[in-house]
């Protein structure tokens, strides 16, 4: 009783003596971007500025990944009021795009017409994210938290392993594209280790960002050379496109599993609706208590039916109408938990049929920061798939996004990743493409969880893997390092990384009849963060498959 009573009385104070934490984090992708939030946080800015910072210095950084010609989401907290906001700066249909715009005459998807070059690209909102960040949230002005990243455009910086791997992944489109040819490969071969990236268009786009906001990037002679270069290269971006693109303010996605209040991503990303749906599920099961294959099983039926509203439901909050009230309810997940059988498998097909899967891409950013204020950022970005449309505008250093893939180009038909969708996701001008993205945090009255990956459609099953294991009480270092296994109801399997499932396992899952794909190869690039306020303490931990870096200080 008296070590209980001394218990709830060092909890009462650690709560008391202050929402702030001893120290401040940020993990990130890659060190460069790391360093250049610290940069800004050591000058005096929040973890506002530092996002700014950390997302323009991956634009050069790790530029396979996400950048200015891209958009993502970004979840904010606020310390001094406790505002949760998401700022959702996704890519938008070009006005002149239409919903069969990827199809021959015959009705048939055209190979990789969503996927490579500039009429793959949506309108790019991550440059008026950076704008509306610092204007409304930052203490420091753009051109401070931007030149980090203005440097190392300018300066260059040697590339690492995993870059040189993704040049060659996609060489032949970067290759085919001049300027981003000049900028990416060396003598229009994959580069040599050791080679150094230097990209000057791009630091000045930067520059007139920093000196003009917004307008910098939208309007003047970035948006002319954007619509030239865009324009002669068969793309079908207009002035009226750039003008009108808006970050939209949305309010994150909030549900709760046990004594964990989870606060996630809002459409036009799946990402909260499809983790809150299956936590949902889950929450009525033991799972730590139970046998692990019986545990896996009840995860993969729990994704199994929440990846299936997401393919029947969800798209563009502006276009589209969703039943959010019922998909996030704990009733109607209720429903659900009660046709899984715990021995049995049930196949996808005979789900309530519907339009299938939504889209999403497989490579994107991902980062989190904490400041000394408490002030929260959990941003997941994308240009879409690696090196997005492989297309770089001419005289900009802009690399621009695939992110049209993202839409259900036809109904039924599965995108880049083996994804199909329906028509609450179907192209039409100035609408946002569904996205996976799950930025979250993870609340309980002692812990704070920051986190997020890049990975497609497996990113919502990652998230929620990670927040299992917040829930459990085990530390970010295992969240972002344990292996991995997938299931998003079309296609019909389960998918894993080396080690996820034991052999035990394995037969246990296929006795129940599951269909396994191993992979093979390993996926994610998790970056998470945990104020243990009961402890007083802040971890931080970059997943050991990605080249990133996570710096508590
Ligand atoms: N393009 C990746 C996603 O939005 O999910």
């Amino acid at each position: 009783m008296r070590s209980f009573l001394l218990l709830w009385l060092a909890w009462s104070v650690a709560l008391w003596a202050g929402p702030k934490p001893p120290q401040a984090a940020i993990a990130s992708a890659h060190p460069l971007a790391t360093a250049a939030g610290f940069e800004i946080l050591d000058q005096g800015g929040n973890a506002f500025d530092a996002a700014v910072a950390v997302a323009a210095a991956l634009a050069v950084v790790e530029p396979a990944g996400s950048g200015l010609g891209g958009g993502g989401f970004l979840l904010l907290h606020r310390a001094r009021d406790g505002r949760q906001v998401m700022l959702d700066a996704r890519e938008t249909a070009p006005l002149a795009a239409r919903r069969d715009m990827y199809l021959d005459a015959a009705g048939n998807p055209i190979p990789r017409a969503s996927i490579d070059g500039p009429l793959a690209a949506g309108i790019p909102g991550m440059p008026a994210a950076l704008a509306h960040l610092a204007e409304n949230y930052g203490r420091l002005p753009l051109r401070c938290s931007l030149a980090p990243a203005i440097r190392y455009a300018r300066e260059g910086f040697v590339v690492g392993p995993r870059y040189l791997e993704q040049v060659e992944r996609r060489h032949a489109v970067l290759g085919r594209y001049p300027a981003a040819a000049a900028i990416f490969l060396e003598k229009g071969q994959v580069p040599r280790p050791g080679f150094r990236l230097v990209q000057p268009d791009l630091a000045r786009v930067l520059e007139a960002l920093a000196a003009r906001g917004r307008a910098g990037f939208y309007d003047g002679w970035v948006a002319e050379r954007l619509l030239a270069g865009v324009r002669a290269a068969g793309g079908v971006w207009s002035r009226a496109d750039l003008a009108r693109y808006r970050v939209v303010e949305r309010r994150p996605v909030v549900g709760r599993y046990h004594n964990v209040r989870v606060v996630s991503a809002a459409p036009p990303s799946s990402g909260g609706v499809v983790l809150v749906e299956t936590l949902n599920i889950l929450s009525a099961y033991p799972l730590t208590h139970l046998d692990p294959a019986t545990a896996k099983h009840l995860i993969v039926e729990a994704w199994r039916r929440a990846y299936r509203d997401q393919a029947l439901y969800l798209g563009d909050p502006d276009f589209v109408s969703m039943p959010l009230r019922r998909l996030l309810s704990p009733d109607y997940a209720a429903g659900l938990r009660a046709a899984i059988r715990p021995d049995r498998a049930l196949p996808s097909a005979w789900l309530a049929a519907g339009p299938e899967a939504g889209g999403a891409g497989a490579d994107t950013t991902h980062f989190s920061i904490l400041d000394r204020d408490g002030n929260r950022v959990a941003a997941t970005l994308s240009i879409n798939y690696l090196f997005g449309s492989g297309f770089v505008v001419p005289g900009t250093g802009v690399l621009l996004n695939d992110e049209m893939d993202d839409f259900a180009i036809k109904p039924g038909v599965p995108n880049l990743y083996g994804l199909v969708g329906g028509s609450a996701n179907a192209i039409a001008p100035g609408k946002r493409m569904l996205s996976s993205m799950t930025p979250t945090f993870l609340e309980t009255p002692d812990r704070i969880a920051v986190l997020g990956t890049p990975g497609g459609s497996r990113i919502i099953s990652m998230v929620t893997l990670a927040a299992l294991d917040f829930a459990a009480g085990f530390r970010p270092a295992l969240w972002v390092a344990w292996p991995r296994f997938h299931h998003q109801y079309l296609p019909d399997e389960i998918q894993y990384e080396p080690d996820a499932l034991s052999g035990a396992e394995r037969r246990a899952l296929h006795r129940r009849g599951h269909r396994l794909k191993a992979l093979g190869r390993t996926y994610g690039n998790m970056q998470a963060i945990l104020w243990d306020r009961f402890l007083d303490r802040v971890e931080a931990a970059s997943d050991p498959r990605g080249g990133g870096s996570a710096v508590v200080r």
